[in-house]
């Protein structure tokens, strides 16, 4: 363990959004704490806003006041970089520019030649920053995500010339102050804002297709899925803005790979200036009175009395299990190693997108009467899901399928033919970026998993939960998607392929 003892000052540098968290995330901790703003207002802002924050807590019982007045009295304002030449940790958050962040880690350098020093940079290269320095073994990226005091994870981010006991330093320091941090080497995007870019682009390039409008897509995503936001509200939230040019800076930092292409709809967006909640428009409207529009969900259609299960269902029996929880009588098909696993009703086949549209899977399989459904968080307990059918097949299968899928207490919604529907395609890509920041040497399938859960919020690590898919199964899902596009964004990860060919999870 190596993390800076209590009394040890650490110095925070810019007192605005995430400086003023982390000065109030170290101070909790027990630290002195320095912070200095080129700004004298912005420092009193600073402080303001800690102070409210502090209150809050108090007001809800889980600090008291006491120890809200010792927090507080332990952050001093510091009026000039010459003061923090005593700090164990210099701790940067000022704006987001190389040749500011360059000059200043210069002059601290020299002022406090014994400090680690940190940067919270989201999207600068910590290898460029250091270049600056005479010892840039000293500095590294320590990002934390907005809010500081509440968002648990911490990445540590190594350059190229970062010590690793400086990166060991800082990780056990992170933990000590109640953070989950992980390790991540300086590249574009570090870990989180790399991996998470399909959830936004295989979303808007959905919608860009015409399969739903957004709050369908949203449902989709929330509640079948199991993440805490669909990605339309979630950017409406972010900002298309912020959001937009976060994915630009990582596809322009990876010299335009097509896995980073930025989208023409989100473009629109911010060209109209609808970026989202703080404009009143973006995906939805924000104004007095406004409305949320509903997800469409298909009208209810007849349950059937019984279904034939061909195939062994593996991730989908529980679905057969609220089937014949609701008194459909579910009876073995034959196994027929031509077909993967489905659902017969009548004529209509119902099965787990494979991340073939269904046209093209019913051509391939010489059955018209074809409905894929989509991936859920657990199909035991989802509330919704998306179902699309073959443009060959009938009206009478459809409603066959809806009428299965609503039986077992699913909502239903209807996706235009898509490819890998809208959370089986996000969910392998999501678990494909991850397995290429591991392959690079980004990350560990453990810090990525954690990275994206913590900092998030994701239902599951996206690696584990390829695992729990199956390999196969997601491989496949990639496969299909590369073959229906020809986009090499769909390229499967090199190291996700090989793990599936030796017959081993992603995350021991
Ligand atoms: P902000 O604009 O709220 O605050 C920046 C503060 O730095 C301002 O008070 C400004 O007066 C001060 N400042 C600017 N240049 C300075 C200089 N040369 N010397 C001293 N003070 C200076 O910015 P925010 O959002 O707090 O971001 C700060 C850093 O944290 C950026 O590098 C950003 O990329 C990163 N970051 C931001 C996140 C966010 O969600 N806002 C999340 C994670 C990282």
């Amino acid at each position: 363990m190596t993390s800076l003892i209590r009394s040890e000052i650490v110095a925070v540098i810019g007192a605005g959004a995430m400086g003023s968290g982390i000065a109030h995330v170290a101070a909790r901790a027990g630290h002195p704490v320095l912070l200095f703003d080129m700004n004298a207002e912005a420092i009193e802002r600073g402080i303001g806003s800690i102070g409210r924050d502090l209150d809050f807590l108090v007001s809800k019982g889980k600090l008291d006041a006491g120890e809200r007045d010792a927090v507080l009295a332990r952050i001093v304002p510091a009026t000039a970089l010459e003061g923090l030449a005593d700090s164990a940790l210099i701790i940067e958050a000022i704006v987001e520019n190389l040749d500011v962040k360059q000059t200043l880690f210069a002059q601290l350098e020299r002022i406090a030649p014994d400090a680690i020093l940190a940067s919270n940079t989201s999207s600068l290269s910590i290898t460029a920053i250091g270049a600056a320095l005479d010892a840039p073994e000293r500095l590294a990226g320590l990002h934390f995500f907005n809010p500081a005091p509440r968002m648990r994870l911490v990445e540590i981010v190594s350059g190229l010339a970062t010590s690793r006991s400086v990166a060991e330093t800082l990780y056990d320091t992170a933990a000590a102050w109640g953070k989950d941090p992980v390790h991540a080497r300086s590249t574009p995007g570090f870990i989180v804002n790399r991996v998470a870019r399909p959830f936004y682009a295989e979303g808007l390039k959905v919608l860009g297709e015409g399969a739903a409008s957004p709050a369908s897509l949203d449902a989709v995503m929330r509640d079948g899925a199991g993440f805490p936001m669909g990605p339309f509200e979630l950017t409406d939230l972010i900002g298309h803005d912020v959001n937009y040019a976060v994915t630009r800076s990582v596809f322009d930092a990876y010299h335009a790979d097509d896995r980073f292409i930025p989208s023409l709809i989100q473009q629109e967006l911010v060209l109209a200036g609808r970026l989202g909640r703080k404009s009143g428009q973006g995906f939805y409207c924000y104004g007095e009175g406004a409305e949320r529009p509903l997800p469409d969900y298909a009208p209810a259609a007849p349950a059937p009395r019984s279904v034939t299960v061909c195939g062994a269902p593996g991730l989908f029996a529980p679905l057969v299990a609220r089937l014949e929880a609701a008194g459909v009588s579910v009876s073995a098909g034959e196994d027929d190693p031509c077909c993967p696993p489905c659902l017969q009703v009548g004529s209509a086949r119902l099965a787990l997108t494979d991340g073939r549209s269904a046209t093209r899977r019913s051509v391939d399989e010489g059955h018209d009467d074809l409905v894929l459904f989509d991936l859920v968080k657990d199909f035991a307990t989802a509330e919704t899901i998306a179902a699309a059918r073959s443009d060959r097949a009938s009206e009478a299968a459809w409603q066959a399928a809806l009428g299965t899928l609503q039986a077992a207490g699913l909502r239903v919604v209807p996706l235009d033919d898509v490819a890998g529907l809208l959370a089986m395609r996000t969910v392998a890509m999501l678990a494909n970026e991850g397995a290429d920041a591991v392959l690079y040497d980004v990350a560990t399938p453990r810090d990525v998993d954690l990275a994206m859960q913590r900092g998030t919020n994701y239902p599951k690590g996206p690696l584990a939960w390829a695992d729990e898919i199956g390999l196969e199964c997601v491989a496949a899902v990639l496969e299909n998607l590369y073959a229906h596009y020809g986009e090499t964004r769909y390229r499967t990860s090199p190291w996700l392929q090989r793990r599936r060919l030796a017959g081993q999870p992603l995350v021991a």
